[in-house]
């Protein structure tokens, strides 16, 4: 799983935790917005790249952050908009084995209902467990789109919103849990051919419970936002270059894009 990152947060707000990433583009790590925060401080971050085994400690890589952009529109209430972006003090080395960017889906690309996906992390491997995994931990689980997932599990009280959806293996209790948050959800697209990342684990009621499928921050429905941020710098790998970038931007968009940009600027200044 070359693009998968293994975050240590180390946050007084939050504590120690772990979460999941993935690798977008050399500077770039796509993640869940609660797994950062706007004020944690670019310290609290250890973002491990190439790592297997969390316990063997040699395998990977790690990096630090220069910059952290959880999605302005997140809501911890609701955990809408949950996914952000951390951008890289130094870019990674493409050439390295054992990493390369994740593929993106195109602008507009939907999945139907039964698409099987492939999500990975080091979270819990039981619900309320209290250990994680040594190893890198693999799941096939099937999509369900955020109507029936809404409409036919036991989610009333707690809504699933159009820019998120769900996946589950009935029956089975295979699910993501505490711990992968961030980390993601691939579906391979037949069309062209390659695995692309489809989701964000974001929450869920227990893990592996049945009638309450894991639920995923949509991908797709944040492309706008992940294309503006990575195209601001343009050092891309293999899979941003195929990344569609002629997208139209609403009047609102252009302003949160605007809100990032000097987000961003300062977070540099801030490091250089
Ligand atoms: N919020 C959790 C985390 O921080 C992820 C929970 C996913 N739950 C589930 N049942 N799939 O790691």
């Amino acid at each position: 799983m070359k693009f998968q990152v293994h975050l240590y947060v180390y946050s007084t707000s939050i504590g120690v935790h772990n979460c999941g990433g993935s690798i977008i583009d050399d500077l770039y790590i796509l993640t869940a917005a609660h797994c950062i925060e706007n004020d944690m401080g670019i310290t609290a971050i250890e973002i491990r790249v190439s790592e297997h085994s969390q316990a063997a400690g040699g395998d990977h890589v790690s990096y630090s952050a220069a910059g952290i952009l959880p999605n302005p529109y997140y809501n911890s209430e609701t955990s809408v908009n949950d996914n952000g972006v951390i951008l890289l003090h130094n870019a990674i080395d493409f050439t390295e084995p054992g990493v390369a960017p994740v593929c993106l889906p195109a602008v507009g690309q939907t999945w139907s209902n039964g698409d099987q996906t492939m999500v990975s992390g080091w979270g819990l491997t039981e619900s309320g467990g209290s250990s994680t995994p040594d190893i890198l931990q693999v799941v096939n689980i099937s999509f369900v789109d955020s109507t029936t997932c809404g409409s036919d599990y036991g989610y009333y009280e707690h809504e699933i919103t159009s820019d998120m959806f769900c996946a589950y293996d009935q029956g089975a209790g295979t699910d993501s849990c505490q711990g992968d948050s961030g980390g993601p959800l691939a579906i391979y697209n037949s069309a062209t051919g390659r695995w692309e990342q489809a989701g964000i684990v974001s929450w869920g009621i227990g893990c592996g419970f049945n009638g309450f499928p894991g639920v995923y921050s949509d991908v797709t429905q944040m492309l706008w936002w992940v294309n503006a941020i990575a195209d601001y710098f343009s050092n891309h790998g293999d899979c941003l270059n195929s990344f569609q970038k002629s997208v139209l931007f609403s009047v609102q968009e252009q302003k949160l894009i605007q809100l990032l940009f000097n987000c961003l600027n300062s977070a540099l200044k801030a490091v250089i």
